[in-house]
């Protein structure tokens, strides 16, 4: 059985103190060795049982403490990843200054191992120039940071100092713990629903979410891949998924994400069209509010064709660059996938994607049943699930399609 990997979860004198316990109970649940160092002080926000109970583990605040069964140097050294949560200011400057008086500034000092800082203060002190010369110093050493967020603060004031979500921590953590296979690749998203403009108030649009784009620009930003997303219309909640490591640039319209993806595909490794672009737009942009004219009954548009961004992406690609899409379509799961093998060879994408949608499928936040399929038309994947579980297994299958 292979040795499961150690995380220790350092604990900082802060109100937010407990909030670390859901980021001990999600990594034991993972499957990780958690061990909790809280520093003497954080005891009093959260004692020493409970950090034992959800860690399994012992529980030592000082070096040579009796009943220490653990040395620091020996915590240090079995130590995949260390991270305190919260990092108060205090906390900051010590590891800062190479200060080794508890155990968990002694393990810190003695590891060699990635360090994530999530630190939670108030704003005075967040922004004080000792505790951002100490971020600064912690930064260039090679020291990973988490937030602070804006919000509300445990004094009751608003502004930036709160600690990360849990969630966001949890995950920040697996990342720094995951195998990095598209480290140092770029690899560019498109994601969400255009709008083409017809007048000042109005649009064309499409019911993309972007979800999908959004959750395949998490993976490869996760594995290490430096992600540019084009975003046309995509909620803030649904870019929330994104590591910070995502470079995000709105392109709300069919024309902005042609001339972005034009500029950008020379330098990139890979493509993933996952937006949905309108066919066509409207003929002309009405730079005035359009008026009702009821004596006129039938209103008409005129539209014009957009170009097919994936089919010239396709074409205009150079060896070794992988360029991928989407197809949607709709009615039975046979006529889809028949559609969608035929769009794959008429736009000569290596990997098309197949995905059914409708009324009732395919947008939002549902699961789904995706076909992969390559330029001819041959399936290479099938996929059932939610769109965030098929995400890194669209990523992986790009990746074995890059080898
Ligand atoms: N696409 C594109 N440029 C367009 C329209 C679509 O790059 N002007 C891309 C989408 O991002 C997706 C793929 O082409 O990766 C297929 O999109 P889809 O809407 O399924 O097909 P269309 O080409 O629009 O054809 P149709 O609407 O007739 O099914």
């Amino acid at each position: 059985m292979s040795k499961r990997r150690r995380v220790i979860i350092g604990v900082g004198a802060g109100i937010a103190a407990y909030k670390a316990t859901n980021v001990v109970r999600a990594l034991s649940k993972s499957g990780f060795d958690v061990w909790v160092i809280p520093t003497p002080a954080a005891l009093e926000m959260v004692g020493a049982l409970t950090w034992q109970a959800l860690s399994g583990n012992p529980v030592y605040t000082q070096v040579n403490e009796p009943g220490t069964g653990v040395g620091h140097i020996e915590l240090a050294r079995d130590a995949d990843l260390i991270a305190v949560v919260p990092a108060t200011a205090n906390v900051l400057a010590r590891i800062a200054h190479g200060l080794a008086n508890d155990m968990l500034t002694n393990v810190v000092l003695a590891a060699d191992c990635p360090l994530l800082l999530a630190p939670a203060m108030h704003t005075n002190m967040w922004n004080n120039p000792a505790t951002q010369e100490n971020v600064k110093l912690l930064k260039r050493r090679g020291v990973h940071f988490i937030g602070p967020d804006l919000g509300e603060l445990s004094s009751g004031d608003v502004g930036l100092g709160r600690l990360v979500s849990e969630d966001r921590i949890v995950e920040q953590i697996l990342s720094l713990l995951s195998p990095k296979p598209w480290q140092g690749k770029n690899v560019l998203v498109s994601a969400g629903g255009t709008r083409e403009p017809l007048d000042p108030v109005r649009f064309l649009g499409n019911r993309s979410s972007g979800i999908f784009g959004v959750q395949i620009a998490r993976h490869f930003g996760l594995q290490g891949a430096n992600v540019t997303l084009l975003a046309a219309n995509i909620e803030p909640q649904v870019l929330a998924a994104l590591p910070n490591s995502v470079r995000v640039l709105p392109t709300p319209t069919a024309t902005e994400i042609y001339n972005a993806a034009t500029k950008y595909l020379p330098n990139m490794q890979v493509v993933v069209m996952a937006a949905a672009v309108a066919d066509y737009k409207p003929a002309e942009f009405q730079t005035q509010k359009i008026k009702k004219t009821p004596e006129k009954g039938e209103f008409s548009l005129t539209l014009c064709p957009t170009v097919d961004i994936l089919a010239y992406l396709a074409e205009h690609k150079q060896p070794g660059q992988i360029v991928t899409g989407f197809a949607a379509e709709t009615g039975s799961w046979e006529t889809v996938l028949d559609l969608g093998k035929e769009k794959a060879r008429r736009k000569g994408a290596d990997i098309l994607f197949i995905n059914k949608v409708g009324q009732t499928a395919g947008f939002g936040d549902t699961a789904t049943q995706v076909s992969a399929v390559d330029q001819l038309g041959n399936e290479i994947g099938q996929f059932r699930g939610e769109k965030s579980e098929i995400a890194p297994q669209i990523v992986s299958l790009i990746g074995q399609h890059s080898q």
